[in-house]
């Protein structure tokens, strides 16, 4: 009858003892002062050892792994949980690990079997007590004197902060990655000789490659001029104080430091050493600030001929905010750790050499290039042809089974042999990388999808790429691609990979339940077009955060659902370039149908073109080139011949480099209003569509030509195809062959000083406009040749008359 209270009890004592037996921390720790004895244990909620103002905390930091625990010292005050020292190399520790201060050894940490892992090492002296520093320094207090056996700041990690110094022969450390601490690829050392430097280093043997940075505090000539110590003072500023006490600046002087604030410096483990700074009070969740960092150019600095880059082998530096890297495999390769898009990337296809005795057409069958521009891999080469022209330098390499990349500038040949290093993309490079792939092997999206799907099965891990190993289904595409509008090649190579590629899965999959949630219940909407509505959503998981753009389509069609949406999902994932957005996987769950997509950051062309800021003239420019590859892409690159059938401002989507992505293609099939094979349906937006859907005449890749001369009149002239009709305006097309024919082309781009400059370009990009919007489609060049005619690689002709000639 009094089982109830009988149990209560019992849970109580049960509880009670297991308190007294088992403490998870010694209650030892005043005002940041811990006696020796003191011990704490790695679980959830052990209490750290504090500072006296509690802005440090030492203790067990559990990681994202919630089993694993790294000894660790962090700012305890600020919401963001940022580390600036850790013990045992970066090796975390399994929860019920424990750390004991004890007189003779100093720091003890052992696992959970009482085995030792690590300890402060080097102490012969007794240690009275310990001491957590308001500077950040945790320090072993010698006993009978108040002097430091060990201190952290003598054993930093990855980090200083203000009041710490780097004596001579210090080193910091990169970590692995953002969640691994273990020691990585980059070092920054004070040396002997007086120079700080960034370098690489080996991770197997620790061998010091190239610097990639160096202060110039050496002077061979007079070495009390060199410097000895790197010292970060209280106030903010870094600098390098030499034998002689002078000092050379690290942060330039020049710079106001904001105050009361903290300061920190970490080697990131993308190789930058940036200072940043935090508000010490503060409301929200502000973040650590960048105020200076070294190298500058991360890309261009790393020169050796040894060693990984800033990105790893056949990866592509370029550099993005703040002076990081950014890494991304060049078409016809793949990252090999797809969770480390810093790391090294593979080649789709190794030359076998066996095709070496084809004929240049034969080959020209079986292999094709990407072309990128301002990209090179400069300390590659096996091969130089100079004088050489593009023509020459695509058919050597073609030729040349060791040839896997050739860069054309001016005119000379660079052959570059596996595996390209240091590859790096950059404004001032001008040239272009032309990477051999073999045709049909594209697109490499992402590692091969054996590994992927059973990461995702086993862990459920999110990855940002496509899942896929690409060529699956290709047979359907083979058979038909685009409703009605289907051009199709038949060659042999196709049907050979076709064969060994059908098997296994080739999108990422998702769930409803899982956009519902990235979605936030399909909260924010970014967009609204032809086929839907489109929302912002985020992908999380351990390791990763990915910001998605999930399109929901509403308005589709369908008859054999299934198989026409897969087929289609198939179409749009093997398309692969930097000027399209990327399909990251499809949902197709009952009435569901959505695509995911990566999310642009920069939103659509035309809310930034017609908006109140005018995009500059260089961008512009650059953005038609862009639109342009995309087309070419879509139109002769992918397996299937791709129309877009929509191109408008608003389908083209900039990244945060304002790269211009072509977006919504590859759905026209999904939009069928009636499924028979005429050309009843219009296809399109009204300012934007090719005089022939008008016609009964058959619907080619032409329409998309014409779409875009539209699109570039709107570049040049900032202006609205169709603008208001109270405006009374003539119709933009007309007014800009009016202009030039009249030769009034600056009325084109008033008040636009640096396209009046640049007329030379103006008046190409105007007659290229000109040749897309002909009327008649026969007449309209190809995308490949408006593509050249804007880069300047081909003359432009002087355009004929748009209009049908009324006879
Ligand atoms: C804490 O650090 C400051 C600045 O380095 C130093 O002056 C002070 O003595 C340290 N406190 C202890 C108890 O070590
Ligand atoms: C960190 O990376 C190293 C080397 O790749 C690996 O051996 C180690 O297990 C990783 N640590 C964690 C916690 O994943």
């Amino acid at each position: 009858m009094n089982f109830h209270n009988y149990h209560n009890t019992y849970l109580f004592l049960v509880f009670f003892s297991t308190l007294f037996l088992l403490p998870f921390s010694s209650f030892s720790q005043v005002n940041g002062t811990v006696q020796v004895g003191s011990f704490m244990t790695a679980t959830e909620d052990t209490t750290p050892w504090l500072s006296p103002s509690s802005d440090f905390a030492f203790g067990f930091s559990q990681l994202k792994d919630k089993n694993l625990f790294l000894l660790a010292i962090w700012y305890n005050k600020i919401p963001d949980k940022t580390i600036i020292w850790y013990a045992n190399d970066g090796q975390p520790v399994s929860q019920r690990s424990r750390l004991e201060l004890s007189a003779q050894g100093g720091l003890n940490l052992y696992d959970p079997q009482g085995r030792s892992i690590w300890s402060s090492v080097g102490i012969t002296e007794e240690v009275a007590y310990s001491f957590m520093n308001d500077t950040g320094n945790f320090v072993l207090i010698r006993t009978g004197s108040s002097t430091a056996v060990w201190e952290s700041f003598k054993n930093p990690t990855d980090t200083i902060v203000s009041t710490q110094i780097i004596e001579s022969d210090g080193v910091l450390f990169s970590k692995q990655s953002e969640n691994n601490f273990s020691k990585g690829h980059f070092q920054l050392r004070l040396l002997r000789d007086g120079n700080l430097v960034l370098n690489i280093r080996d991770i197997v043997t620790n061998y010091a490659y190239d610097a990639y940075y160096i202060s110039g505090t050496y002077d061979p000539s007079n070495s009390s001029n060199s410097g000895f110590q790197v010292i970060y003072d209280s106030t903010g500023y870094m600098f390098i104080r030499r034998r002689n006490g002078q000092r050379s600046d690290l942060t330039p002087n020049s710079l106001i430091m904001p105050p009361d604030s903290y300061y920190r410096a970490t080697l990131g483990f993308d190789g930058v050493f940036t200072q940043y700074h935090h508000p010490k009070s503060f409301t929200g969740n502000p973040n650590w600030t960048p105020i200076w960092s070294k190298p500058d150019n991360i890309c261009l600095n790393i020169n050796g001929v040894k060693g990984i880059g800033a990105c790893g082998y056949n990866n592509v530096c370029t550099l993005g905010d703040n002076k990081r890297p950014v890494c991304e495999c060049p078409i016809g390769f793949s990252l090999i750790d797809p969770n480390n898009t810093y790391g090294s990337c593979k080649p789709s296809f190794t030359s076998s050499c066996r095709d070496e005795e084809l004929e240049v057409d034969s080959l020209k069958d079986v292999y094709d290039f990407q072309e990128l521009l301002d990209t090179d891999w400069p300390t590659s080469d096996y091969r130089q042809l100079n004088p050489s022209s593009e023509q020459l330098c695509r058919e050597s390499c073609l030729q040349d089974c060791f040839c896997a990349v050739a860069i054309f500038r001016v005119d000379t040949c660079w052959m570059k042999k596996l595996p390209l290093s240091n590859g790096r993309k950059d404004q001032n490079l001008n040239g272009k990388a032309l990477i051999k792939y073999r045709k049909g092997s594209l697109p490499p999206l992402a590692p091969p999808s054996t590994m992927i799907t059973n990461q995702i099965q086993k862990q459920g891990q999110w990855t940002i790429i496509l899942v896929g190993s690409v060529l699956l289904g290709t047979s359907f595409f083979i058979i038909f691609c685009l409703g009605f509008f289907i051009v199709y090649k038949k060659k042999k190579y196709i049907q050979t990979t076709t064969a060994e590629t059908i098997a296994g899965g080739n999108q990422r999959c998702f769930q409803y339940r899982e956009l519902l949630e990235a979605t936030d219940g399909f909260k924010e909407e970014i967009g609204r077009g032809a086929f839907g509505t489109v929302y912002k959503g985020v992908m999380q998981n351990t390791l990763t955060r990915t910001t998605i753009a999930v399109k929901k389509l509403d308005s589709i069609v369908i008859q054999d659902k299934e198989k026409e949406f897969r087929t289609e999902v198939n179409t749009i994932s093997q398309t692969y370039h930097k000027n399209l957005v990327r399909l990251l996987g499809f949902c197709d769950e009952g009435q569901h149908r959505m695509l995911v997509y990566e999310f642009m950051s920069k939103g659509s062309l035309a809310s930034l073109l017609f908006g109140n800021e005018k995009l500059s003239w260089s961008l512009r420019t650059e953005m038609a080139i862009g639109v342009a590859r995309g087309l070419v892409y879509l139109h002769d690159e992918c397996i299937t011949q791709i129309i877009h059938c929509d191109i408008k401002p608003q389908n083209i989507l900039l990244d945060e480099n304002y790269n211009a992505r072509i977006s919504d293609f590859g759905l026209a099939k999904l939009l069928v209003i009636n499924q028979s094979k005429t050309n009843t349906g219009i296809r399109g937006t009204k300012g934007y569509v090719a005089p022939e859907w008008f016609r009964n005449v058959p619907i080619s890749a032409k329409v998309d030509v014409y779409s875009f001369g539209v699109l570039l009149c709107e570049l040049i002239t900032c202006r609205r195809s169709l603008e208001d009709v109270m405006e009374d305006k003539p119709i933009l097309t007309e007014w800009v062959y009016d202009c030039y024919i009249e030769r009034k082309l600056e009325s084109l781009v008033r008040n636009d000083e640096a396209a009046l400059v640049d007329n030379k370009t103006l008046k190409s990009f105007v007659m290229v406009a000109i040749w897309c919007i002909q009327e008649d489609s026969s007449i309209r060049p190809s995308m490949r040749k408006v593509s050249q005619m804007l880069e300047g690689i081909v003359q432009v002709p002087i355009p004929p008359c748009p209009y049908w000639s009324t006879n």
